[in-house]
C-alpha cells in the first residue's frame, strides 16, 4: 500500500503540533505500521521524544529535517522515506512561511491542523488556513483537512467561541482533545496517551477515536463527518 502522508501544521506556536504528531506516530507504530516523523522544528521536540522512549515500545524512525547538512548527499539520504514506510508524519515549526507550507501541501495527503480555545490562537489559526487554502488552490494533488481543538476545557466561553469560529469554516472539526497531564506524561516517556490505558482517561482514548477514523478515510470525496461537540464530553 502506498505511504499515507501526515501533515500536523499551523503557524501559530505551542497549539499542539508535535503532541499530536507524536501521538499519531506512536498510535500508528502499535499497531505494527512503519513509521517515520520528520522534525522540522530546530527544537527538536519530536526527537527528544523519541530518545525518551524505551525499547519495550514500536521502534519510530524520526527525522532531524530541520538539520541543514551542508552535505548534500547526506541530506537527501537523510530526508529519504524507504518504500516499506506506511506512514509519514510531518510536525512542522512554528512560523512556517508560504512557500515552505506550498511546498509541503503539495507532498502530503492529510493536513491536521490543532488550534487552541484561546482570541489569539483563533486569529493566527484563521489567517494560516486562508494562507493553507489559497496556497491549496495550486496544489496538483488533492490534500485532505481536519482541525482538531487542542487542550479544551468544557464551558469556557473560549471554547464556544473556538467552536462557532470552526463550524463557519467549510472543513471538518473532527474532534476536541481535553487540557491532561496524561499529555504530558506521555510526552515525558516517549508515548503516546493510547499507550496509557487507565479508567482515568479512558475520554483521551474516546477523543482520539474519530481523527483516526478520519484518519483511515482514503477516497478524497468520502468525508469524516463533522461531529458536533456539544454532546461530548470534555473535562
Ligand atoms: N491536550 C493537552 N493537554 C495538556 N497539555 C498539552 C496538551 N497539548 C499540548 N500540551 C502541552 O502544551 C505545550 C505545547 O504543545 P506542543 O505540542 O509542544 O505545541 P507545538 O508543537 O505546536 O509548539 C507542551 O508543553 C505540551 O506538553
Ligand atoms: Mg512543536
Amino acid at each position: 500500500m502506498a505511504t499515507q502522508r501526515i501533515l500536523v501544521s499551523n503557524a501559530k506556536g505551542g497549539c499542539g503540533k508535535t503532541t499530536i504528531a507524536t501521538n499519531i506516530a506512536s498510535y500508528y507504530a502499535s499497531i505494527g505500521k512503519v513509521v517515520r516523523l520528520f522534525d522540522y522544528d530546530s527544537q527538536g521536540s519530536s526527537i527528544h521524544w523519541n530518545n525518551r522512549r524505551s525499547e519495550q515500545y514500536a521502534e519510530i524512525s524520526v527525522v532531524d529535517a530541520a538539520r541543514r547538512s551542508g552535505n548534500h548527499m547526506t541530506r537527501s539520504w537523510q530526508m529519504r522515506v524507504p518504500p516499506e514506510t506506511d506512514l509519514v508524519v510531518i510536525d512542522t515549526a512554528a512560523g512556517i512561511d508560504g512557500t515552505e507550507l506550498a511546498a509541503m501541501l503539495q507532498e502530503n495527503d492529510l493536513l491536521i491542523i490543532p488550534v487552541l480555545p484561546s482570541p489569539m490562537d483563533i486569529q493566527a489559526t484563521a489567517y494560516f488556513i486562508k494562507d493553507v487554502l489559497l496556497l491549496g488552490k495550486a496544489r496538483k494533488k488533492q490534500i485532505r483537512i481536519a482541525v482538531v481543538a487542542n487542550r479544551v476545557r468544557k464551558n469556557t466561553l473560549m471554547y464556544h467561541a473556538l467552536e462557532r469560529f470552526l463550524f463557519t469554516l467549510k472543513l471538518p472539526f473532527v474532534t476536541s482533545f481535553r487540557d491532561t497531564q496524561f499529555y504530558i506524561k506521555a510526552i515525558e516517556q516517549g508515548i503516546g496517551i493510547l499507550d496509557i490505558k487507565t479508567s482515568k482517561n479512558r475520554i483521551d482514548h474516546e477523543q482520539w477515536a474519530p481523527l483516526i477514523r478520519w484518519m483511515e478515510i482514503r477516497a478524497a470525496n468520502k468525508e469524516a463527518q463533522i461531529r458536533p461537540l456539544f454532546g461530548q464530553q470534555v473535562s
